[in-house]
């Protein structure tokens, strides 16, 4: 399975400043989701891990600042489970209809902008309730090893193992 990615496009960057289109043509939203501190959306519910699920929107989240990890998990794909340590460099990360998600930021916090591309049938009070990994092929997704993308030398790279062990630590 590869994850897109849709790249920025910087017009302009001094040590201080940098200036980009960070627009995806198809969409029709533009929400801000701030981490301000160590935290993950959506929250867990006492032990279990809780993710969001959508069925007429399809997600494309940047981080504007600092880094933030995602899972992704679809029993529907042939790899089913997916962890990205997201960074500004890397674009917007596209997240398919029906793909279990949840990300979460380490002590610096993150903020990401989402632009999704929503249909008619979009309602905000059922798109994003938190949902248990529950079913069967959920959990067989979630325990199945996962594909890593990271940004290393300035390139986008994908793999099966964890190259960011000491990284992970501070993360999770
Ligand atoms: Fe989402």
């Amino acid at each position: 399975m590869e994850l897109r990615f849709f790249p920025i496009n910087v017009f302009r960057e001094t040590p201080k400043v940098i200036f980009f289109d960070a627009g995806i043509d198809t969409s029709n939203g533009s929400d801000v989701v701030i981490h301000s501190g160590e935290a993950i959306s959506p929250p867990d519910d006492l032990e279990d891990e809780q993710y969001y699920v959508h069925y007429h929107q399809t997600d494309y989240n940047l981080v504007i600042t600092g880094e933030r990890k995602f899972v992704l998990i679809n029993p529907l794909w042939d790899e089913p489970h997916h962890v990205i340590y997201l960074n500004r460099s890397m674009g917007a990360l596209e997240i398919p209809i029906g793909t279990y998600h949840r990300s979460i930021s380490g002590k610096e916090g993150s903020i990401v902008l989402n632009q999704p591309k929503r249909d008619k049938f979009f309602n905000p009070s059922k798109e994003f309730i938190p949902q248990k990994l529950d079913k069967i092929n959920l959990i067989k997704a979630r325990n199945s090893p996962p594909v890593y993308w990271i940004y290393e030398n300035n390139k986008l790279i994908r793999v099966n193992f964890n190259p960011l062990e000491r990284k992970i630590k501070t993360l999770v």
